[in-house]
């Protein structure tokens, strides 16, 4: 099981466990789990929806791509821990992290 915390727009935190190996993403898991995530492009990198902060364990997570880069670039509410739930793979080294849903509500 990989383990990290979410943080809401509201400011609450709850854990989330997901099985290792399942292969999503983070914008699929945090929908599956109920929160309200927009996704509209449905993970191309392209609407910037599933856009979440990493207020821990930033540095264990897989750099950020040109085109994840692109469209965190104009967002004017990007911080640099800022990154696209939907480019980010659920893997080990999500393991203790926290992530606050940035985006707006939809
Ligand atoms: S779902 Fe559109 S950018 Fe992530």
């Amino acid at each position: 099981m990989i383990q990290f915390v979410v943080e809401d727009r509201t400011g609450d935190r709850q854990p989330v466990e997901v099985p290792g190996g399942i292969g999503l993403n983070l914008m699929e898991v945090l929908k599956a789990s109920d929160y309200t995530i927009q996704a509209t492009c449905g993970g191309m990198a392209l609407c910037a929806t599933c856009h979440v902060q990493v207020l821990e364990g930033h540095d264990n997570l897989p750099p950020v791509s040109d085109a994840e880069l692109d469209i965190l670039d104009t967002l004017p509410t990007a911080h640099p821990d800022s990154r696209l739930a939907c480019q980010l793979r659920v893997e080990e080294c999500m393991e203790g992290a926290l992530f606050r849903i940035a985006s707006e509500e939809p």
